[in-house]
């Protein structure tokens, strides 16, 4: 099967001024797709030529608003399809102390990676044409509970969610057949990934993953993950009794 696109299919992607989202609008541009561009950062996203861009914070319910109202807009003009979205903007920040749970911290990572994602869906789900796929951009940290991982780990295992819930109710809908997917890499060597103080066993570049999402979206996969070799030990240790599992992971979780 070709993966190459006719010029009037585009792809949204949020967070491409960094890391993953940035690799895979330029993967879809070089496949041929018409990327749509989203972040904050102007400058990196006005450099990228991919295709378009929109810039808005994802945090700001009224932002994504106007963007849904300029995407509407310029598909129309440029008589193109919405044929896939990826929600792939997200932030990580672990919880040092649980003692001193901080609560901030937890509401801002809840608020970028899934009350956002929430708005966004609000905004570009209606957008994607028929047969379309809308990709959550989740983590293999869903599958075992991590050290620090309070905040993160919630807001992803929380996006698995919604993705299953999601595509549950739209395949109760047939004649809008919108597939979802559900995103879930293992350690990708990004900006985000560059700050960890820990061992990354198993990581990959950001062009693999692009590579990854590009072919699992293609394919409508609802669980794409990656790399496997590392994503399946993490299922197959995922099987283990809780209070095995925590023997094994609390000793991980001593700084
Ligand atoms: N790297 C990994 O190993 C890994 C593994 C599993 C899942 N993930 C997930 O993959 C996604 C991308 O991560 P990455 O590693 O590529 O990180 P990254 O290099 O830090 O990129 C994150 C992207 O999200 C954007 N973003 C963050 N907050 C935003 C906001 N409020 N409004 C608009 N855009 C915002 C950033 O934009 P700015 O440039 O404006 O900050 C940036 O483009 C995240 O959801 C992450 O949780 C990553």
């Amino acid at each position: 099967m070709s993966h190459h696109q006719s010029s009037s299919s585009a792809v949204l992607i949020t967070g491409a001024t960094s890391g993953i989202g940035l690799a895979s609008a330029k993967f879809y541009a070089a496949k041929g797709f018409h990327v749509i561009a989203c972040g904050r950062n102007e400058t990196v996203l006005a450099g990228l030529n991919v295709g378009h861009f929109l810039t808005f914070d994802i945090t700001q319910p009224e932002q994504v608003n106007q963007a849904g109202i300029a995407l509407k807009q310029y598909l129309a003009d440029k008589q193109l399809q919405l044929t896939q979205v990826i929600l792939n903007a997200g932030t990580c920040e672990y919880i040092d102390d649980v003692i001193e749970f901080d609560a901030m911290l937890f509401s801002r990572v809840i608020t970028t990676n899934l009350i956002a994602v929430g708005h966004c869906i609000r905004a570009f789900l209606p957008q994607l044409t028929k047969g379309g796929q809308l990709g959550l951009m989740s983590s293999s940290a869903t599958y075992l509970p991590f050290p620090r991982a309070e905040a993160y780990g919630a807001s992803k295992a929380a996006i698995s969610y919604l993705g299953r819930s999601l595509r549950l109710d739209l395949a109760a809908n047939p004649s809008v057949d919108i597939g979802v997917s559900v995103i879930c890499p293992g350690f990708v060597d990004t900006p985000l990934t560059a700050k960890n103080d820990f061992a990354m066993p198993m990581q990959i570049s950001s062009d693999q993953a692009a590579e990854r999402i590009f072919k699992g979206m293609a394919q409508r996969k609802f669980e794409i993950h990656f790399p496997k070799r590392f994503t399946l030990i993490l299922k197959c240790l995922s099987w283990l009794p809780e209070k095995i599992l925590i023997k094994l992971l609390a000793d991980k979780a001593v700084k």
